[in-house]
């Protein structure tokens, strides 16, 4: 194993030396944020105001902010969601912040990072989320005068509603979310600031003995791929028969081979069917936690110190981290860094529901 990784790895040398003489591969690192990427202001600012339109859910009860709330990163502070009136779900709702910068969606990864406009196509039209068909939304948006500006806005005066534009729109407005900069992305662009010595023994860890860049790395600090930490099965999962319902559905959906004996969430497996995927989750987002607790994809942990000390340990059964023995000065730095990696939220400006316009009856 050992011989064929480092022959591997040799023939990739020569293959990069060939190619790019003067790069050499760099370790796995936290990155800073890129700047704002460009958007299209009026298609952003019509997805802004679909985002809070809860005539997007099938009974009108919900929005994308019921379950993603800006004042809380975009995420719902609940371990699990709550599901469309009558289901529950089986996992935390992820904030939103720089999901733009994401490779892969959800936490078992099977949607795109590229491809946002389906992530909200799932999320309106699914039946445990917003429950709504997509061609009735279209026709309630078609009778709010204040969308329909904002929509003419977007697409031109002879522009109607549609299903595929408005999640485009959304997209594009999900776009515009980006995590602050902080002290840490400055000084990773090589900035001069005066980094207090905490967080660059944070860094240094991070990088080092702690081992965390290995799976957190680049802007947001996730690799986009899926690990395994060995987080037990969630009990209020299986005690929940709501929450087993959609689980067993998702597995069913996905196309797991005796999905009725599946009764514990398996991650990356139903997307791939390799085994080695099993209790495999994406890498989350190191930006913002201190906004989105609860933690892990079954919302399990409530602190990061909980999270700190669970990786320490080596996680549970079966995971793929080692144990890491750290001084409480060192653990402390490292909590250090991940706040720091969470700056204050700046406000964002939520839109009201507008009216429908009142249509005359029995006109034709
Ligand atoms: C009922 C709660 C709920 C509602 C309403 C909801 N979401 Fe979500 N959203 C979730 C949950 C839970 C997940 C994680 C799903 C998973 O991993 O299986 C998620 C995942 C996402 C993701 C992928 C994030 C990531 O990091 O992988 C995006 C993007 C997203 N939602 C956007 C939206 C938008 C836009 C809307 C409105 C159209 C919306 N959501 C409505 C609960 C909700
Ligand atoms: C082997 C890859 C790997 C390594 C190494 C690793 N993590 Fe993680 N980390 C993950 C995965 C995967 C999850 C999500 C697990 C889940 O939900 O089942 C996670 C979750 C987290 C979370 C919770 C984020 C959230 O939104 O729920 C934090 C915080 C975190 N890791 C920090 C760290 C720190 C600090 C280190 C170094 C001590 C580290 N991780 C090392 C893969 C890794």
């Amino acid at each position: 194993m050992r011989r064929a990784a480092r022959a591997r790895a040799a023939i990739a040398a020569v293959v990069l030396l060939a190619a790019a003489p003067a790069r050499a591969e760099l370790p796995p690192a936290l990155q800073a944020l890129p700047a704002a990427t460009r958007v299209d202001a009026a298609l952003a600012e019509l997805g802004r105001q679909l985002f809070f339109e809860p005539r997007l859910s099938g009974d009108g009860s919900r929005s994308c902010a019921s379950c993603h709330e800006p004042v809380r990163g975009f995420a719902d502070g609940q371990p699990l969601s709550r599901g469309y009136n009558g289901t529950e779900y089986f996992r935390n709702a992820p904030g939103l912040l720089s999901v733009r910068l994401k490779t892969r969606l959800t936490w078992d990864g099977r949607l795109d990072g590229a491809d946002l406009a389906t992530a909200v196509r799932d999320m309106v039209t699914e039946a445990h989320f917003m429950n709504a068909d997509a061609r009735l939304v279209q026709e309630r948006v078609r009778q709010i005068p204040a969308l329909m500006q904002a929509w003419r806005r977007a697409f031109g005066d002879a522009s109607e509603p549609y299903g595929p534009r408005l999640f485009a729109a959304i997209a594009e407005y999900l776009r515009t979310l980006d995590a602050p900069d902080t002290p840490v992305d400055r000084h990773l662009r090589g900035e001069r600031v005066a980094l207090p010595p905490a967080l660059r023994e944070g860094l240094a860890l991070f990088h080092g003995k702690a081992g965390c860049a290995r799976c957190h790395h680049g802007p947001l600090g996730s690799d986009g791929r899926a690990h395994r930490l060995g987080v037990p099965a969630s009990p209020a999962v299986s005690r929940d028969a709501l929450r087993m319902i959609t689980l067993l559905r998702h597995h069913a959906t996905m196309g797991v081979p005796g999905y009725m004996d599946e009764r514990e969430d398996l991650g990356g497996y139903v997307v791939s069917k390799v085994e080695a995927d099993r209790g495999r989750f994406v890498t989350p987002s190191l930006r913002m936690l201190t906004h989105t607790a609860p933690y892990l994809h079954d919302g399990s942990l409530a602190t990061l110190e909980e999270v700190l000390d669970f990786h320490l340990r080596g996680g549970g059964a079966g995971s793929e981290l080692a144990p890491v023995a750290l001084e409480a000065r060192e653990r402390a730095a490292l909590l250090a860094l991940l706040r720091a990696l969470s700056p204050p939220l700046p406000a964002y400006p939520q839109a009201l529901p507008q009216d429908y316009a009142a249509l005359p009856r029995g006109r034709r």
